[in-house]
Protein backbone atom coordinates (compact mmCIF):
# COMPACT_ATOMS: atom_id res chain seq x y z
CA UNK A 1 0.00 0.00 0.00
CA UNK A 2 2.52 2.50 1.04
CA UNK A 3 4.46 1.83 -2.18
CA UNK A 4 1.76 2.41 -4.32
CA UNK A 5 0.54 5.64 -2.22
CA UNK A 6 3.79 7.00 -3.07
CA UNK A 7 3.11 6.33 -6.60
CA UNK A 8 0.42 8.25 -6.73
CA UNK A 9 2.51 11.62 -6.02
CA UNK A 10 4.50 11.03 -9.18
CA UNK A 11 4.01 12.89 -12.61
CA UNK A 12 2.55 9.80 -14.68
CA UNK A 13 -0.61 9.35 -12.79
CA UNK A 14 -1.43 13.42 -13.36
CA UNK A 15 -1.90 12.05 -16.86
CA UNK A 16 -5.25 11.02 -17.83
CA UNK A 17 -5.91 7.43 -17.93
CA UNK A 18 -5.93 5.51 -21.07
CA UNK A 19 -8.24 3.22 -22.30
CA UNK A 20 -7.78 0.50 -24.65
CA UNK A 21 -10.12 -2.05 -26.04
CA UNK A 22 -10.51 -5.43 -27.27
CA UNK A 23 -13.58 -6.56 -29.17
CA UNK A 24 -15.21 -10.24 -29.75
CA UNK A 25 -15.18 -9.13 -33.47
CA UNK A 26 -11.84 -8.71 -34.00
CA UNK A 27 -11.15 -11.94 -32.91
CA UNK A 28 -13.96 -14.11 -33.56
CA UNK A 29 -13.61 -14.50 -37.41
CA UNK A 30 -9.79 -15.86 -36.83
CA UNK A 31 -10.08 -19.07 -38.16
CA UNK A 32 -7.29 -21.66 -38.35
CA UNK A 33 -5.87 -23.90 -35.80
CA UNK A 34 -6.74 -23.40 -31.97
CA UNK A 35 -3.95 -22.12 -29.92
CA UNK A 36 -2.24 -25.16 -28.09
CA UNK A 37 -3.21 -25.84 -24.35
CA UNK A 38 -0.78 -27.66 -22.71
CA UNK A 39 -1.59 -30.34 -20.19
CA UNK A 40 -1.57 -28.83 -16.58
CA UNK A 41 0.53 -30.16 -13.96
CA UNK A 42 0.71 -29.57 -10.55
CA UNK A 43 3.32 -27.95 -8.57
CA UNK A 44 1.95 -27.75 -4.91
CA UNK A 45 -1.15 -27.81 -2.97
CA UNK A 46 -2.82 -26.13 0.12
CA UNK A 47 -5.27 -26.63 2.44
CA UNK A 48 -7.73 -23.90 4.48
CA UNK A 49 -8.39 -25.20 7.75
CA UNK A 50 -11.69 -24.28 9.25
CA UNK A 51 -10.49 -21.23 11.05
CA UNK A 52 -9.95 -20.31 7.45
CA UNK A 53 -6.12 -20.45 8.31
CA UNK A 54 -3.65 -21.24 5.14
CA UNK A 55 -1.73 -24.35 5.33
CA UNK A 56 0.96 -26.58 3.19
CA UNK A 57 -0.57 -29.72 3.95
CA UNK A 58 -3.32 -31.59 2.39
CA UNK A 59 -5.71 -31.86 5.61
CA UNK A 60 -8.27 -29.93 3.25
CA UNK A 61 -8.15 -33.47 0.77
CA UNK A 62 -10.94 -35.10 0.46
CA UNK A 63 -11.62 -38.77 -1.55
CA UNK A 64 -14.78 -39.25 -3.86
CA UNK A 65 -17.37 -41.55 -2.18
CA UNK A 66 -20.79 -43.19 -3.76
CA UNK A 67 -23.26 -40.76 -2.29
CA UNK A 68 -26.35 -42.97 -1.25
CA UNK A 69 -29.45 -43.31 -3.48
CA UNK A 70 -32.14 -39.94 -3.10
CA UNK A 71 -29.51 -38.07 -1.34
CA UNK A 72 -31.43 -35.12 0.35
CA UNK A 73 -29.59 -31.86 0.01
CA UNK A 74 -31.56 -29.62 2.55
CA UNK A 75 -29.90 -31.81 5.14
CA UNK A 76 -28.26 -29.97 8.13
CA UNK A 77 -28.88 -26.64 6.18
CA UNK A 78 -29.13 -24.80 9.66
CA UNK A 79 -25.33 -26.31 10.68
CA UNK A 80 -23.65 -24.83 7.50
CA UNK A 81 -20.33 -23.03 8.64
CA UNK A 82 -20.76 -20.38 6.05
CA UNK A 83 -17.59 -18.42 5.03
CA UNK A 84 -18.57 -14.58 4.03
CA UNK A 85 -18.23 -13.70 0.83
CA UNK A 86 -15.05 -11.58 0.47
CA UNK A 87 -13.37 -9.86 -2.41
CA UNK A 88 -11.27 -13.20 -3.43
CA UNK A 89 -7.57 -12.27 -3.43
CA UNK A 90 -4.44 -13.83 -5.06
CA UNK A 91 -2.56 -13.54 -1.91
CA UNK A 92 -3.24 -17.62 -1.28
CA UNK A 93 -2.12 -18.41 -4.80
CA UNK A 94 1.43 -15.72 -4.35
CA UNK A 95 2.01 -17.50 -1.32
CA UNK A 96 1.63 -20.97 -2.87
CA UNK A 97 4.28 -19.94 -5.71
CA UNK A 98 6.70 -18.11 -3.78
CA UNK A 99 6.88 -21.68 -1.78
CA UNK A 100 7.20 -23.49 -5.36
CA UNK A 101 10.19 -21.28 -6.23
CA UNK A 102 11.78 -21.59 -2.99
CA UNK A 103 12.03 -25.48 -3.28
CA UNK A 104 12.99 -24.62 -6.82
CA UNK A 105 10.24 -26.85 -8.56
CA UNK A 106 11.94 -27.90 -12.36
CA UNK A 107 8.29 -26.53 -14.07
CA UNK A 108 9.27 -22.95 -13.12
CA UNK A 109 12.27 -22.95 -14.93
CA UNK A 110 11.39 -21.11 -17.78
CA UNK A 111 9.47 -18.15 -17.43
CA UNK A 112 5.64 -17.37 -16.18
CA UNK A 113 3.42 -14.68 -18.26
CA UNK A 114 0.12 -15.39 -16.04
CA UNK A 115 -0.70 -16.03 -12.70
CA UNK A 116 -4.81 -16.17 -11.56
CA UNK A 117 -6.87 -18.67 -9.89
CA UNK A 118 -8.74 -20.72 -11.92
CA UNK A 119 -12.26 -18.83 -11.73
CA UNK A 120 -11.12 -15.73 -12.65
CA UNK A 121 -8.98 -17.55 -16.30
CA UNK A 122 -12.66 -19.51 -16.42
CA UNK A 123 -14.71 -16.05 -16.59
CA UNK A 124 -11.90 -14.68 -19.41
CA UNK A 125 -11.88 -17.83 -21.67
CA UNK A 126 -16.25 -18.66 -21.10
CA UNK A 127 -17.01 -14.75 -21.86
CA UNK A 128 -17.40 -15.24 -26.12
CA UNK A 129 -20.46 -17.65 -24.64
CA UNK A 130 -21.63 -15.41 -21.62
CA UNK A 131 -24.42 -13.16 -22.66
CA UNK A 132 -25.42 -12.02 -19.06
CA UNK A 133 -22.89 -11.56 -16.69
CA UNK A 134 -19.99 -9.12 -16.94
CA UNK A 135 -16.68 -8.94 -14.89
CA UNK A 136 -13.98 -6.92 -13.59
CA UNK A 137 -10.30 -6.99 -13.49
CA UNK A 138 -7.28 -5.97 -11.50
CA UNK A 139 -4.55 -6.27 -13.39
CA UNK A 140 -0.69 -5.88 -12.35
CA UNK A 141 2.34 -6.29 -15.00
CA UNK A 142 5.16 -6.59 -12.77
CA UNK A 143 8.21 -7.88 -13.93
CA UNK A 144 6.69 -9.26 -17.85
CA UNK A 145 4.20 -11.23 -15.32
CA UNK A 146 0.39 -10.08 -15.57
CA UNK A 147 -1.47 -10.83 -12.16
CA UNK A 148 -5.12 -10.86 -12.49
CA UNK A 149 -7.36 -10.71 -9.40
CA UNK A 150 -11.41 -10.47 -9.80
CA UNK A 151 -12.81 -6.95 -8.81
CA UNK A 152 -16.11 -7.28 -6.97
CA UNK A 153 -18.06 -3.59 -6.67
CA UNK A 154 -19.24 -2.73 -2.96
CA UNK A 155 -22.45 -3.48 -4.54
CA UNK A 156 -22.14 -6.65 -5.97
CA UNK A 157 -20.74 -7.40 -3.01
CA UNK A 158 -23.55 -6.67 -1.09
CA UNK A 159 -25.87 -8.61 -3.51
CA UNK A 160 -23.88 -11.86 -3.22
CA UNK A 161 -23.71 -11.81 0.66
CA UNK A 162 -27.68 -10.69 0.88
CA UNK A 163 -29.33 -13.20 -1.82
CA UNK A 164 -32.37 -14.86 -1.22
CA UNK A 165 -33.32 -17.55 1.01
CA UNK A 166 -33.78 -19.83 -2.36
CA UNK A 167 -31.02 -18.90 -3.75
CA UNK A 168 -28.66 -19.12 -0.33
CA UNK A 169 -30.24 -23.13 0.09
CA UNK A 170 -29.84 -24.00 -3.63
CA UNK A 171 -25.94 -22.84 -3.25
CA UNK A 172 -25.64 -25.04 0.06
CA UNK A 173 -27.30 -28.18 -2.06
CA UNK A 174 -23.84 -27.83 -4.11
CA UNK A 175 -21.94 -28.29 -0.86
CA UNK A 176 -24.41 -31.00 0.79
CA UNK A 177 -23.69 -33.11 -2.27
CA UNK A 178 -19.95 -32.43 -2.07
CA UNK A 179 -20.40 -33.70 2.01
CA UNK A 180 -22.34 -36.88 0.48
CA UNK A 181 -19.27 -37.45 -2.48
CA UNK A 182 -16.73 -37.16 -0.39
CA UNK A 183 -14.67 -39.18 2.54
CA UNK A 184 -11.44 -37.81 4.58
CA UNK A 185 -10.32 -41.24 4.53
CA UNK A 186 -9.66 -43.37 0.53
CA UNK A 187 -11.85 -46.02 0.84
CA UNK A 188 -13.59 -45.11 3.50
CA UNK A 189 -17.50 -45.20 3.65
CA UNK A 190 -18.99 -41.96 5.78
CA UNK A 191 -20.28 -42.68 9.55
CA UNK A 192 -22.93 -40.10 9.94
CA UNK A 193 -21.73 -38.16 13.25
CA UNK A 194 -24.73 -36.48 14.91
CA UNK A 195 -27.53 -39.02 15.71
CA UNK A 196 -30.08 -37.38 13.01
CA UNK A 197 -27.71 -37.99 10.07
CA UNK A 198 -28.94 -39.78 6.82
CA UNK A 199 -26.53 -42.81 5.83
CA UNK A 200 -23.79 -41.53 3.56
CA UNK A 201 -23.30 -37.89 5.26
CA UNK A 202 -19.75 -37.07 5.10
CA UNK A 203 -20.32 -34.26 7.81
CA UNK A 204 -21.86 -31.33 8.02
CA UNK A 205 -20.99 -28.35 5.50
CA UNK A 206 -17.94 -25.58 6.85
CA UNK A 207 -17.36 -23.27 3.73
CA UNK A 208 -14.19 -22.09 4.87
CA UNK A 209 -12.11 -25.33 4.62
CA UNK A 210 -10.94 -26.24 1.01
CA UNK A 211 -8.15 -28.09 -0.58
CA UNK A 212 -6.48 -26.21 -3.72
CA UNK A 213 -3.86 -27.32 -6.65
CA UNK A 214 -1.43 -24.74 -8.02
CA UNK A 215 -0.98 -25.78 -11.66
CA UNK A 216 1.59 -24.80 -14.31
CA UNK A 217 0.18 -24.81 -17.62
CA UNK A 218 0.55 -23.14 -21.34
CA UNK A 219 -2.16 -21.19 -23.68
CA UNK A 220 -0.57 -20.76 -26.99
CA UNK A 221 2.85 -18.99 -26.19
CA UNK A 222 2.23 -17.52 -22.75
CA UNK A 223 3.45 -19.87 -19.47
CA UNK A 224 0.07 -19.71 -16.77
CA UNK A 225 0.19 -20.44 -13.28
CA UNK A 226 -3.13 -21.59 -11.83
CA UNK A 227 -4.29 -21.97 -8.73
CA UNK A 228 -8.12 -23.79 -7.83
CA UNK A 229 -10.15 -25.61 -4.88
CA UNK A 230 -9.99 -29.37 -6.28
CA UNK A 231 -13.52 -31.34 -4.61
CA UNK A 232 -11.84 -34.79 -4.44
CA UNK A 233 -9.88 -37.48 -5.73
CA UNK A 234 -10.42 -40.87 -6.65
CA UNK A 235 -9.33 -43.26 -4.25
CA UNK A 236 -5.75 -41.82 -4.25
CA UNK A 237 -4.08 -38.78 -4.24
CA UNK A 238 -0.71 -39.14 -6.29
CA UNK A 239 0.47 -35.43 -6.71
CA UNK A 240 -0.71 -35.18 -9.75
CA UNK A 241 -4.28 -33.77 -11.38
CA UNK A 242 -5.47 -37.41 -13.01
CA UNK A 243 -6.80 -38.32 -10.13
CA UNK A 244 -9.13 -34.98 -9.29
CA UNK A 245 -12.61 -35.44 -9.75
CA UNK A 246 -15.10 -32.30 -9.84
CA UNK A 247 -18.78 -32.04 -8.26
CA UNK A 248 -21.51 -30.33 -9.62
CA UNK A 249 -25.37 -30.69 -8.96
CA UNK A 250 -27.89 -29.61 -11.73
CA UNK A 251 -31.81 -29.56 -11.94
CA UNK A 252 -33.33 -33.34 -13.22
CA UNK A 253 -33.44 -33.03 -17.18
CA UNK A 254 -37.25 -33.11 -17.87
CA UNK A 255 -37.49 -32.06 -21.33
CA UNK A 256 -35.45 -30.61 -24.51
CA UNK A 257 -35.38 -26.71 -23.00
CA UNK A 258 -33.98 -27.89 -19.54
CA UNK A 259 -31.00 -30.06 -21.56
CA UNK A 260 -30.39 -26.77 -23.61
CA UNK A 261 -30.03 -25.41 -20.19
CA UNK A 262 -27.87 -28.02 -19.07
CA UNK A 263 -25.98 -28.03 -22.17
CA UNK A 264 -24.74 -24.49 -22.27
CA UNK A 265 -23.90 -24.68 -18.45
CA UNK A 266 -21.61 -27.60 -19.64
CA UNK A 267 -19.13 -24.75 -20.98
CA UNK A 268 -18.50 -23.96 -17.55
CA UNK A 269 -18.41 -27.26 -15.86
CA UNK A 270 -15.77 -28.07 -18.80
CA UNK A 271 -13.39 -24.74 -18.91
CA UNK A 272 -13.36 -25.19 -15.13
CA UNK A 273 -11.74 -28.84 -14.92
CA UNK A 274 -10.19 -28.23 -18.14
CA UNK A 275 -8.31 -25.36 -16.92
CA UNK A 276 -6.74 -27.11 -13.78
CA UNK A 277 -6.87 -30.67 -15.86
CA UNK A 278 -9.33 -32.14 -13.81
CA UNK A 279 -10.34 -35.32 -15.77
CA UNK A 280 -13.53 -36.12 -14.38
CA UNK A 281 -17.08 -34.35 -13.42
CA UNK A 282 -19.62 -36.12 -11.20
CA UNK A 283 -22.87 -34.38 -11.92
CA UNK A 284 -26.02 -34.96 -9.28
CA UNK A 285 -29.25 -34.43 -10.58
CA UNK A 286 -31.83 -32.60 -8.31
CA UNK A 287 -35.07 -32.10 -7.98
CA UNK A 288 -36.14 -28.18 -6.75
CA UNK A 289 -36.16 -29.75 -3.47
CA UNK A 290 -33.12 -30.92 -3.36
CA UNK A 291 -33.15 -34.55 -4.06
CA UNK A 292 -30.69 -36.42 -6.06
CA UNK A 293 -32.60 -38.67 -8.22
CA UNK A 294 -29.32 -39.74 -10.54
CA UNK A 295 -25.59 -38.92 -11.11
CA UNK A 296 -23.74 -39.11 -14.01
CA UNK A 297 -19.81 -39.23 -14.38
CA UNK A 298 -18.85 -36.80 -17.50
CA UNK A 299 -15.04 -37.13 -18.85
CA UNK A 300 -13.84 -33.39 -19.44
CA UNK A 301 -12.31 -34.31 -22.72
CA UNK A 302 -15.29 -35.58 -24.06
CA UNK A 303 -17.48 -32.97 -23.39
CA UNK A 304 -17.19 -30.71 -26.41
CA UNK A 305 -18.39 -33.60 -28.33
CA UNK A 306 -21.54 -33.71 -26.72
CA UNK A 307 -22.78 -30.43 -27.80
CA UNK A 308 -21.00 -30.45 -31.12
CA UNK A 309 -23.62 -29.39 -34.16
CA UNK A 310 -26.18 -28.76 -31.83
CA UNK A 311 -28.11 -24.94 -32.52
CA UNK A 312 -26.71 -23.98 -28.55
CA UNK A 313 -23.21 -25.20 -29.19
CA UNK A 314 -20.13 -23.64 -27.92
CA UNK A 315 -16.94 -24.76 -29.77
CA UNK A 316 -13.59 -24.75 -26.86
CA UNK A 317 -11.00 -23.40 -29.56
CA UNK A 318 -13.29 -20.02 -30.03
CA UNK A 319 -12.93 -19.84 -26.04
CA UNK A 320 -8.67 -20.36 -26.39
CA UNK A 321 -8.23 -18.07 -29.42
CA UNK A 322 -10.21 -15.36 -27.52
CA UNK A 323 -8.10 -16.01 -24.46
CA UNK A 324 -5.27 -16.40 -26.31
CA UNK A 325 -5.62 -12.68 -27.81
CA UNK A 326 -7.24 -11.60 -25.02
CA UNK A 327 -3.03 -11.86 -23.00
CA UNK A 328 -1.59 -10.83 -26.17
CA UNK A 329 -3.94 -7.63 -25.80
CA UNK A 330 -2.33 -7.11 -22.28
CA UNK A 331 0.95 -7.91 -22.92
CA UNK A 332 0.79 -5.46 -25.67
CA UNK A 333 -0.54 -2.54 -23.57
CA UNK A 334 1.55 -3.24 -19.87
CA UNK A 335 4.77 -3.99 -21.46
CA UNK A 336 6.81 -0.95 -20.69
CA UNK A 337 4.59 0.36 -17.96
CA UNK A 338 4.92 1.40 -14.67
CA UNK A 339 5.16 -1.63 -12.71
CA UNK A 340 3.15 -0.93 -9.43
CA UNK A 341 0.04 0.50 -12.06
CA UNK A 342 -2.77 -1.09 -11.19
CA UNK A 343 -5.13 -1.70 -14.04
CA UNK A 344 -8.88 -2.49 -14.68
CA UNK A 345 -10.57 -4.77 -17.15
CA UNK A 346 -13.68 -5.00 -17.94
CA UNK A 347 -15.80 -7.55 -19.69
CA UNK A 348 -19.24 -6.56 -21.34
CA UNK A 349 -21.28 -9.56 -22.72
CA UNK A 350 -21.50 -9.35 -25.99
CA UNK A 351 -19.09 -6.79 -26.52
CA UNK A 352 -15.41 -8.09 -25.50
CA UNK A 353 -13.10 -5.54 -22.82
CA UNK A 354 -12.19 -2.28 -22.19
CA UNK A 355 -8.95 -1.64 -20.44
CA UNK A 356 -8.67 1.20 -18.26
CA UNK A 357 -5.48 2.28 -15.53
CA UNK A 358 -7.11 2.85 -12.10
CA UNK A 359 -6.18 6.46 -10.36
CA UNK A 360 -4.15 6.71 -6.74
CA UNK A 361 -7.62 6.77 -4.98
CA UNK A 362 -9.16 3.28 -6.99
CA UNK A 363 -5.95 1.47 -6.21
CA UNK A 364 -6.29 2.83 -2.38
CA UNK A 365 -9.86 1.07 -2.96
CA UNK A 366 -8.37 -2.22 -4.65
CA UNK A 367 -6.14 -2.53 -1.43
CA UNK A 368 -8.75 -0.77 1.43
CA UNK A 369 -8.80 -2.31 4.77
CA UNK A 370 -7.32 -5.80 3.88
CA UNK A 371 -3.77 -7.70 5.06
CA UNK A 372 -1.93 -8.01 1.98
CA UNK A 373 1.20 -9.85 1.32
CA UNK A 374 1.36 -8.24 -2.30
CA UNK A 375 1.80 -8.57 -5.47
CA UNK A 376 5.29 -9.33 -5.73
P1 LIG B 1 -22.86 -26.65 -7.61
O1 LIG B 1 -21.94 -26.23 -8.71
O2 LIG B 1 -22.97 -28.11 -7.47
O3 LIG B 1 -24.19 -25.97 -7.68
P2 LIG B 1 -17.82 -25.80 -7.35
O4 LIG B 1 -18.85 -26.51 -8.16
O5 LIG B 1 -17.06 -24.79 -8.11
O6 LIG B 1 -16.97 -26.81 -6.67
O7 LIG B 1 -18.58 -25.00 -6.22
C1 LIG B 1 -19.29 -25.66 -5.22
C2 LIG B 1 -20.60 -24.97 -4.95
O8 LIG B 1 -20.40 -23.61 -4.64
C3 LIG B 1 -21.54 -24.97 -6.12
O9 LIG B 1 -22.21 -26.17 -6.21
C4 LIG B 1 -22.45 -23.81 -5.79
O10 LIG B 1 -23.43 -24.18 -4.86
C5 LIG B 1 -21.49 -22.85 -5.12
N1 LIG B 1 -20.99 -21.90 -6.10
C6 LIG B 1 -19.88 -21.98 -6.83
N2 LIG B 1 -19.74 -20.92 -7.64
C7 LIG B 1 -20.81 -20.15 -7.43
C8 LIG B 1 -21.28 -18.92 -7.96
N3 LIG B 1 -20.58 -18.24 -8.89
N4 LIG B 1 -22.44 -18.42 -7.50
C9 LIG B 1 -23.15 -19.09 -6.58
N5 LIG B 1 -22.76 -20.25 -6.05
C10 LIG B 1 -21.63 -20.78 -6.45
MG1 LIG C 1 -15.28 -26.83 -5.69
MG1 LIG D 1 -17.79 -28.54 -7.47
Amino acid sequence: TKRRRSRSASPASLSPPSTHKLAFSATASTAGPSPAFQQPTQLISFSYTPEREFEFTDSALRYLVQPPRNAQLAHAYDRWERRPERRSRIDGLLRALSAARAKRHPALASGVGVVAWRGVMTRILTSPYEEREGWDLNVMCVDGVLYFEEHLSDARLREKNDIEPRHRLQTYFGYAFESYCTSHTPGGANVPQNPGDPPGWGGDVDTNVQWCSVVRTKLGDTRMIIGGEVDCVREKYTGATDTFVELKTSLVIRGPHDEVKFEKKLLKFYMQSFLLGVPEILVGFRTPAGQVSTTQVFKTVEIPRLVRGKPHAWDPTTCLRWGNAFLGFLQAQLKGQPERDVWRVRFTPGMGVELRLLDAAEVDDVVAGEERVGFL
